[in-house]
């Protein structure tokens, strides 16, 4: 749930659920604008007792503001002691609005689409209310939008912003593209994909790809908005090209696993879950950590009823977590009914690492 916030022009403004609760309630908010060099020294003043508003202006106006009241607050010695990083709290302090459909209020407009969903929130969540967040995030945004990931299998970069996991590792849609072209004859047309966990979008853009000669329908789905706006916009990117079909792809709503799929049944479903034995503390986590193979397990448990007659499923996982990770998985699909009739692996090298990943191959025990 996000936080319904009333700036003191009488604006009602929403601020998307991961920042819900950072902005102090009754917190009287003002716009500045910051093309007036009166009214930018007033907002910086402001922020330095501690205030809360909202810039307006240029975007480099904007950033100008930030750099400006981060170095201050960084060079008071009273303030670095330990503790969250005194700058950049004082930066979130600097706030931003935008229109539901991703217009910042900057002078001109800057459109980023999806914008709701990349500041982690579901898309319809601002009910069209005007949405407001820190600057601090769009400067983000906007950074890591700038970079591009090449996906050699895909025969195209692919964008990924900072929650989503960046798909660096070639080997390991060299391995899914391998795989996925030698099952290709045996698939049925028209078939029915899913891409479970789709992150930046890589897996489920491979299957409408590489399967395109069956006219596949693959869904994607994600428990992050931030990767369902990646996908989308990827989808977006390689439709352009006339690398994919824009048809050939549905981007669900997003939620816990299965959840968000009805109850839709598939030939082929394809999952690179998290891998590491760890706690998700935040969102950044998501996609790494999945403490005691609870989400593998759940999602194998759920998958015998999702998979149609002649269904498979097509699974990564890496050994870094060691080997029990690997057993691990091997007990989970034999407790949920599926047997694990191929593996394809490689060895790779990973920060400094070297590690196999694996491509299993599943389908319900007989
Ligand atoms: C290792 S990443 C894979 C991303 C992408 N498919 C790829 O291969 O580049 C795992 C993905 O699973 C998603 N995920 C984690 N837990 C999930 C859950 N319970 N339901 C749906 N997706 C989940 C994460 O958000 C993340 O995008």
């Amino acid at each position: 749930m996000g936080q319904i916030v009333q700036l003191r022009a009488g604006e009602t403004t929403y601020v998307p659920a991961p920042w819900a609760g950072a902005v102090p309630a009754g917190a009287e908010i003002q716009a500045f604008d910051l093309a007036d060099p009166a009214s930018a020294s007033r907002a910086l003043r402001d922020l330095q007792r501690e205030g809360w508003l909202v810039a307006r202006g240029a975007w480099a106006e904007i950033e100008a503001l930030l750099d400006g009241v981060g170095a201050r607050a960084g060079a008071r010695p009273e303030r670095r002691r330990r503790g969250p990083d005194p700058a950049r709290e004082a930066q979130r302090r600097v706030l931003m609005t935008a229109s539901p459909d991703g217009w910042l209020d900057t002078r001109p407009p800057i459109h980023l689409p999806h914008l709701l969903e990349l500041l982690g929130d579901q898309r319809d969540a601002s009910g069209g209310l005007p949405l407001l967040f820190p600057a601090l995030a769009a400067r983000e945004l906007m950074s890591t939008l700038d970079e591009r990931y090449p996906v050699r299998a895909l025969g195209a970069e692919l964008v990924a912003p900072k929650m989503v996991l960046q798909p660096r590792q070639q080997e390991v849609y060299d391995l899914f593209e391998a795989r996925l072209l030698a099952l290709r004859e045996g698939l049925p047309p028209n078939l029915t994909a899913l891409d479970m966990g789709c992150g930046s979008g890589a897996v489920a853009l491979l299957l409408a790809r590489l399967l395109e000669p069956l006219r596949p329908t693959v869904w994607a789905t994600d428990t992050l908005p931030e990767a369902l706006a990646s996908t989308r916009m990827n989808l977006d990117r390689l439709a352009a090209r006339g690398l994919v079909r824009a048809e050939s792809v549905r981007v669900t709503d997003g939620g816990d696993l299965y959840e968000p799929l009805g109850d839709h049944a598939f030939d082929l479903i394809a999952f690179n879950p998290p891998w590491a034995n760890a706690r998700a503390r935040t969102r950044l986590e998501v996609a790494r950590f999945d403490f005691g193979q609870h989400t593998l397990r759940r999602f194998l448990e759920a998958t015998p009823a999702r998979l149609r007659p002649g269904g498979r499923l097509l699974l990564f996982y890496a050994d870094n977590a060691g080997p029990k990770a690997l057993e691990g998985v091997r007990a989970a699909a034999e407790a949920a009914g599926l047997a694990i009739v191929a593996a394809l692996s490689k060895r790779i090298r990973v920060a400094r690492r070297w590690e196999h990943i694996y491509l299993y191959e599943i389908v319900p025990a007989s």
